[in-house]
Parts: C-alpha cells; sequence; structure tokens
C-alpha cells in the first residue's frame, strides 16, 4: 500500500549528509521531516547564551536546571521547502551550526535529563506517522518500532571534507584540519555515551554514502521504501 504512511527513522555519524538525504525523501514522500541534532543544538545554544557553558566546560546541572524554560519548535519555511528551528520564538536555524556549538553538543547530549525531555517531545512530532526523522537514535530509542530504518555512514575524510565546504561558503575562517577531529572526536563522544550511544539498530539498513552521489542515494532508497510498505 503506497499511501501508508510510515516511520523513516536514519540514523548515522556527523556530516554524512544525513539531513540532505532526509529532506529529500520527506519532500519526495510529502513527509514531515524532523533533524533531531537541531533540537539537542538548540538546546546547546541556549545554554551557551544562559552561562550554563563557560570556557567550552558545560555546567551539567545548570543546564537541567534551565531545561524547563527552553521552548523549541519547528515552523515551516516555505522557501528553504524545509522546517526552521526556533527557540523561544527566535530563528535559530544560522546559530546552531557553529564550531562553538559543534564543540559543545556532545556533552550537552549526553545528559540524561536533555534526552529524556528531547525524545519525549520527538516521539509526540512523530505520533500520526508520515514522518522522516534523523539522528544517532532514532531506530534504536525514539522509534524501535519505525517501518524503515537507515544507518548512514561516509568515511570520516570525506564527512570532514563536506562539513568543510558547507562552512567555508558560509564564510566560516576554519580549517580543515580542525573540521577533521572535530567529526572524530564527535565520532567516538556519539558512540561511547552512555545513554543512547550511536549504534545501528539490529533491523537497520546501511546505506554508505562515500562515493554516491544524492540521486543514487534516492535510487537505493526508493527500493527500500517499497520493501518496507510492503511493495515489492
Ligand atoms: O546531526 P548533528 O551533527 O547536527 O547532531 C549534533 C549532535 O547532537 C551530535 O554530536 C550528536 C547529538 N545527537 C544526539 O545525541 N541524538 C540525536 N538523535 C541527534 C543528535
Amino acid at each position: 500500500d503506497t499511501n501508508k504512511k510510515i516511520v523513516i527513522a536514519i540514523d548515522g555519524f556527523s556530516s554524512c549528509g544525513k539531513s540532505t538525504f532526509a529532506k529529500a525523501i520527506a519532500r519526495r514522500l510529502g513527509y514531515i521531516f524532523i533533524d533531531t541534532g537541531a533540537m539537542y543544538r538548540a538546546v546547546t545554544l541556549y545554554a551557551l547564551e544562559h552561562g550554563a557553558i563557560r570556557s567550552g566546560m558545560v555546567d551539567e546541572e545548570a543546564v537541567v536546571r534551565l531545561l524547563p524554560d527552553i521552548c523549541i519548535d519547528f515552523r515551516f519555511n516555505p522557501e528553504r521547502g524545509a522546517s526552521d528551528i526556533y527557540v523561544d520564538g527566535d530563528r535559530v536555524e544560522g546559530k546552531i551550526r557553529t564550531i562553538e556549538v559543534s564543540n559543545c553538543v556532545s556533552a550537552v547530549s549526553s545528559i540524561c535529563e536533555v534526552r529524556a525531555k528531547l525524545v519525549a517531545m520527538q516521539q509526540q512530532m512523530g505520533r500520526r506517522r508520515g514522518v522522516v526523522m534523523d539522528g544517532r537514535d532514532i531506530g534504536t530509542t525514539v522509534f524501535p518500532d519505525a517501518e524503515l530504518k537507515i544507518f548512514m555512514t561516509a568515511r570520516p575524510s570525506v564527512r570532514a571534507r563536506r562539513r568543510y565546504d558547507e562552512l567555508r561558503a558560509k564564510g566560516d575562517e576554519v580549517s580543515y584540519e580542525e573540521i577533521l577531529q572535530n567529526v572524530l572526536s564527535r565520532d567516538k563522544a556519539d558512540m561511547t555515551r552512555a545513554i543512547s550511544p550511536l549504534r545501528k539498530a539490529d533491523d537497520a539498513v546501511v546505506l554508505d554514502n562515500s562515493c554516491m552521489t544524492v540521486a543514487e542515494q534516492m535510487e537505493w532508497f526508493e527500493k527500500e521504501f517499497r520493501r518496507a510498505i510492503g511493495d515489492g
């Protein structure tokens, strides 16, 4: 049944093109796209702006105290054809992608109370199915019953290059070395944290896109989607 709405969980390493892929799928299917990494980044930004992170040191108790006050929501932006993330009514799409936020987000996302709050929000947003959600723990923790789980990966050098090009295009003065170190240290932090570490769900299909174009990935997806809805 091609009209059946399902949950598509996309997990994987940082900067391997998860959101580009997830956005393309959502557009193709008319599903809602939810970038859960943006939610962890938004909490990190809020913590930075409210003194709970100083000189790169995350004060966990201070972050937990701020949590009830953080109001996060997504609003569809027709110009981008995707949703923008807002914190307390401010659009923070640009502010959450800086290297400063990137360097602190692993520590913030390893706080139990932060995960509990964001996972509950994500489950609420996907309750009616028809969503593509990208993150680290979607297929394992947020939607263990997702009908289609995709685990994305790409070589670290490829991922660092992509993020470097992205930041440079925005005018950020970063070095490739710095980005590669950030990619590697986040991989490690994401895979070794105590709660919901990044792990491929047993029933996830792997997509290594190191040498694939977006069009090739979409072709791969069509087959997996048909299989997931029992139509091929
Ligand atoms: O996908 P991203 O690089 O924007 O994610 C930012 C950080 O948030 C990443 O270092 C890990 C964390 N994260 C998480 O712990 N769980 C998720 N579901 C999504 C992201």
